[in-house]
């Protein structure tokens, strides 16, 4: 049997190695074609924490029937996703930071074979879900990598794609965990950063105050546990994620501006809102709002508050300037 081939995120050179890339000399752990590059070592006790916490609920999941086609079809409903898919070349290199199971990365891979995609994330059990996944769709232009995003193994300004969505909030340094992945994306390439924003998750915390008065949440208030489509263990998953998480922060939007401003980065725009009808991409530049236009969309985003699936997770869209 061949042995198994996988990509070095630092170099982008194959590896059949067990220990370390041929090229470049990272270091790794292989579990099959993922590379873990944390390995067994001690980390802080917060970052432990917060893997403990996603091996018992690997976010997002994967539904047990789930193919490339369901991925396909499903991120392809959603405005958002569609859009980011739109917007990114189908040859460029893209890394999600934080990738969890890895749906979003997998989507971009399945949908443009010639893009190379890098899902990084600190937490094996939510790699294992993405990389059988990967495996079971044949879907080689996807490669898994476990490491802290404080100390990730990409080469500075090697990427026209940067996503982060969900993860900076989650660890004990938003600002630095920016800085961190702010670091891997090539002059002129952009970086999404999702993260929960202050006004828009206002409603979600008012929900959460309530849901610990009452002992448990009230699934009237939630619209993703008012669904009848998900499964009972999607849904055990999202009250873990949303109601009991062990480390989470809420950022102002013109806080974390600043901070990208501040790296170097210009503004492109916020999601919400999205494109409209299909047309144009995310990474089309718009007028940078003013202090009396981001209070707009962050009031926008609180009042959309009662009836948000991502609960207050707005994203930013910035491009590294050249030079
Ligand atoms: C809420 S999940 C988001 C997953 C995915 N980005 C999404 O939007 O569905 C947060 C992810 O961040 C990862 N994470 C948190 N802190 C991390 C760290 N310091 N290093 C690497 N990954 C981390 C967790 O393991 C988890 O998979």
């Amino acid at each position: 049997m061949s042995p198994v081939q996988s990509t070095c995120p630092r170099c982008f050179g194959p590896i059949e190695s067990e220990s370390a890339c041929p090229a470049c000399a990272l270091g790794f752990v292989r579990r099959g074609a993922l590379l873990d590059v944390l390995g067994p070592t001690e980390r802080e006790q917060r970052a432990a924490e917060v893997e403990e916490f996603y091996t018992h609920s690997p976010f997002p999941g994967y539904a047990p029937a789930d193919d490339a086609g369901t991925i396909l079809d499903r991120s392809r409903k959603s405005g958002f996703l569609a859009a980011l898919d739109r917007s990114i070349p189908p040859d460029a290199r893209v890394v999600d930071c934080g990738c969890g199971t890895g749906q979003l990365a997998a989507f971009l891979a399945l949908s443009a074979p010639h893009r190379q995609v890098f899902g990084v994330d600190g937490c094996k059990e939510s790699l294992a879900c993405g990389d059988a996944f990967r495996e079971r769709t044949d879907t080689r232009n996807l490669q898994f990598v476990r490491a802290d995003l404080f100390d990730l193994p990409l080469a500075e300004a090697s990427f026209e794609t940067v996503i982060c969505r969900g993860v900076v909030h989650h660890t004990p340094d938003p600002e630095g965990a920016i800085a961190s992945v702010a670091r891997a994306v090539a002059p002129g390439g952009v970086l999404l950063l999702g993260f929960y924003e202050t006004w828009g998750r206002a409603f979600h915390c008012l929900r959460r105050g309530l849901s610990k008065v009452r002992g448990k949440p009230i699934a009237l208030l939630d619209p993703i546990l008012r669904r009848r489509d998900l499964s009972d263990e999607k849904k055990r998953i999202w009250i873990q994620d949303q109601y009991y998480h062990p480390l989470e922060h809420i950022l102002p939007m013109p806080g974390v501006l600043r901070t990208l401003e501040g790296l170097g980065f210009e503004w492109v725009r916020s999601v919400p809102p999205v494109p409209q009808d299909g047309r144009g991409g995310i990474f089309e530049a718009t007028d940078r709002p003013g202090a009396l236009g981001r209070t707009g969309l962050r009031a926008g985003w609180m009042l959309a508050g009662l009836n948000d699936p991502d609960a207050g997770l707005v994203a930013l869209v910035a491009r590294r300037k050249r030079g």
